[in-house]
């Protein structure tokens, strides 16, 4: 099958395209004939040599989300069957033509979805359902706070969200993003380079604060969450885009009750992954296949110019999903 790897940790161009066997399925897994695959900006710190692949993952393969049909299925495979048109969180390897993964990671395609909306789905909406709703708790009623709102995150997170009934604060860096997380449902976008967004939350919601705050920026940013989340609030982090080592006001997290939490998905087993798979299937995907939510898909490209994807990643241009097609590879 061809393959692209990550030549040599760097710049986009050690991206390259390589002849490589197969990947061998396990009795539980099954194999997939990849025709897209999503790119997410952990794929980039990978590249980049920050972030090596976890036990078991391809070690120079990228990816970590797919959509295609199956071709081959282990010998305790109870669910699926070859043809089956799904799309799957994988611990690595899904910038290939071929990809395997534990049949409990595996969601249908949903209804009137393309392989490319599809591809969009997984690393992110897994990741959402288990901070928001599962580490942070965040009820109907309740409001969200998510940084990075036009990312790939940030328009799973609005679209969930609102979906279940939470009301949406996001912060983004322009007026354009502002404006295309506000149509995809955010109640108000925060253009953080002109505004603080602390105070503008604190204004919004009549100095209670926010409920949750999903965040992947970290840094100075940290005091800002802990001043504008409510009374019981809960900070959930997925990165620490501007730094790791932050301040924290222990007085406002007693005197708040508040809990500062965070994962990180793509180390966690398949039997915790194949758990996420079954809230999404259950009150997710019947708002895919419905058109309540929608994959955002910013750009595709073909899969040989995999460097191109991770560059305009890497720009912060885009708002939405990046997605590398395999079809004509
Ligand atoms: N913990 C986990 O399990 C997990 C899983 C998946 C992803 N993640 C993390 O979630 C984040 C979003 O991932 P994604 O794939 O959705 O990324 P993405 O689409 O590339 O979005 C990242 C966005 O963050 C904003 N941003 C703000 N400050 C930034 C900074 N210092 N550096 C870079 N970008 C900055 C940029 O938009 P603006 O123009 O608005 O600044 C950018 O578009 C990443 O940090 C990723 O590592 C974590």
């Amino acid at each position: 099958m061809k393959a692209i790897i990550i030549t040599q940790p760097g710049s986009p161009e050690v991206l390259q395209i390589v002849d490589r066997p197969k990947p061998a399925i396990a009795d539980n897994e099954v194999l997939v004939k990849v025709m897209a695959a999503g790119v997410n900006r952990p794929d980039v710190a990978q590249r980049k040599g920050n972030y090596p692949p976890p036990a078991g993952a391809p070690k120079d393969i990228p990816g970590l989300e797919i959509a295609g049909f199956i071709t081959e299925t282990g010998s305790n495979v109870q669910r699926w069957k070859t043809g089956d048109k799904i799309c799957a969180l994988v611990i690595g390897g899904g910038y290939a033509e071929f990809c395997n993964m534990p049949e409990g990671q595996c969601l249908p395609v949903p209804e009137s979805l393309s392989f490319a909306e599809a591809a969009s789905l997984p690393e992110t909406f897994f990741t959402v359902w288990s901070n928001v709703f599962d580490r942070a708790k965040l009820q109907p009623g309740e409001s969200l706070l998510i940084h990075g709102g036009s990312s790939g995150i940030g328009v799973a997170a609005i679209q969930m969200a609102t979906a279940m009934g939470s009301t949406v604060y996001v912060t983004a860096g322009s007026e354009e993003k502002c404006l295309f997380c506000e149509q995809l449902g955010a109640a108000k976008a925060i253009n953080y380079k002109t505004e603080n967004f602390s105070e503008a939350i604190l204004q919004l919601t009549n100095n209670k604060g926010v409920d949750v705050i999903l965040d992947m920026i970290g840094g100075d940013y940290t005091p800002l969450n802990i001043k504008c989340l409510a009374d019981d609030g809960r900070l959930v982090m997925i990165n620490s885009m501007n730094g790791k080592d932050v301040q924290v006001d222990l007085s406002a997290v007693m005197r708040k009750r508040l809990n500062i939490t965070g994962s990180m998905l793509r180390s966690r087993d398949t039997a915790f992954k194949s758990a996420i798979a079954k809230k999404l299937e259950k009150h997710i995907w019947p708002l895919l296949a419905s058109g309540k939510i929608k994959s955002v898909i910013y750009k595709i490209f073909p899969a040989n110019e995999a460097s191109k994807a991770h560059q305009l990643m890497e720009s912060s241009e885009h708002m939405g999903k990046i997605i590398l097609n395999f079809e004509d590879l």
